[in-house]
């Protein structure tokens, strides 16, 4: 059974736990802005490994290193211009930038997949206070069963992995509800990956260019994320939809109108208000909680598919996506 602590209560006990499980080889759940991470030292394969067991992933793919800062983060990856005008103006936060491994780095190849690459972000908040103290990078997925929803709260990881791991440190729900936003500098151009928490609106900004969405065969990574069926609720989902049948669970959005939904078995709504950062932060809880209804199936209405918007239609595809 997993021990938790709450770090609003106890921000110094949650570091000190923390670092001694991390450094025992042990993953814990940690709160980032995004999602809960299942983080590991990212330069201990058995701790890595034990990442993998605990989230049922069926095979090695690569993660995510996380830093404390973009002074450590240079301790391990080559930066070109692009990246580090990226990540100057995006660290810490939900962006994480695919960078050159650098040959001396202390980062294991079973967080790296075995690439020449590193996938390296800055969280915001408690989670780079507790990198800082541990003086490690960690390697941390969604904490979440493989295949699963993403964990926006300590409760939902309690409820899937508490069996499984040693502590969770609790920070309430995620703010930003959405994995981080993958891009990859090449030549100068910066390729999205995974539409996430940061618009891609906001990157195109700074960088001063439009990104590049196609997806390159050797840029595509198959991991986890970036399969068709992923983010699955037990729930069959069903997008755009404009009516409900008596039964479905109704996941609305603003005020677009649904026919139908005096049947519906539960209603929720992302946003009110039509806000996307609002419906982000909101996603991953209401598909488990319409799950949790008991529909067989979880109607959603369109979202517009513009800044926070292309991260959750990406997921909600994804959850829609025949099973595999
Ligand atoms: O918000 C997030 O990013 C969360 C929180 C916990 O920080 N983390 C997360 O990590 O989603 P993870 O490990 O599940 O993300 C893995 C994804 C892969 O699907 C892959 O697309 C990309 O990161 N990735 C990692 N390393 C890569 C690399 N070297 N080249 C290309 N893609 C890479
Ligand atoms: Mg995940």
């Amino acid at each position: 059974m997993a021990r938790s602590i709450d770090i609003r209560k106890d921000r110094q006990q949650a570091i000190e736990a923390g670092c001694e499980v991390l450094g025992a080889g042990f993953p814990i759940a940690i709160p980032t802005e995004t999602v809960y991470g299942l983080a590991a030292d990212a330069t201990n394969p058995i701790a890595i490994a034990h990442i993998y067991e605990t989230k049922g992933r069926p095979r090695f793919n690569p993660l995510i290193c996380h830093m404390a800062d973009l002074a450590m983060a240079e301790k391990h990856a080559e930066f070109d211009p692009v990246s580090r005008a990226l990540a100057e103006a995006f660290w810490p936060g939900p962006l994480t930038l695919v960078l050159p491994l650098k040959p001396d780095s202390a980062i294991h190849s079973l967080a790296t997949a075995g690439l020449d690459t590193v996938g390296i972000r800055v969280p915001k908040g408690f989670a780079g206070e507790l990198i800082r103290a541990f003086g490690r990078p960690l390697a941390a997925p969604s904490a979440n069963t493989s295949g699963k929803i993403s964990a926006t709260s300590a409760d939902h990881v309690d409820a899937d992995l508490g069996e499984r791991i040693k502590l969770i440190l609790d920070a309430g729900a995620s703010t930003v509800g959405v994995e981080s936003t993958i891009v990859k500098v090449e030549d100068g151009k910066v390729r999205l990956l995974r539409p996430g928490g940061l618009p891609a609106s906001e990157i195109e900004r700074v960088a001063g260019q439009k990104l590049l969405r196609s997806r390159k065969a050797s840029a595509a990574i198959e991991a986890p994320g970036m399969l068709a069926s992923h983010y699955a609720p037990g729930a069959t989902v069903r997008l755009d939809a404009t009516h409900v049948d008596a039964g479905e669970a109704l996941i609305a959005f603003g005020k677009t109108s649904v026919s139908g939904i005096d049947g519906a078995r539960i209603i929720l709504n992302l946003s009110k208000d039509g806000d996307l950062a609002e419906a982000a932060a909101n996603l991953f809880d209401f598909m488990k909680k319409a799950d949790a209804s008991g529909a067989t199936t979880i109607a959603f209405s369109a979202i517009p598919d513009e800044g926070l918007g292309e991260a959750i239609n990406d997921r909600l595809r994804r959850a829609a996506a025949p099973r595999e």
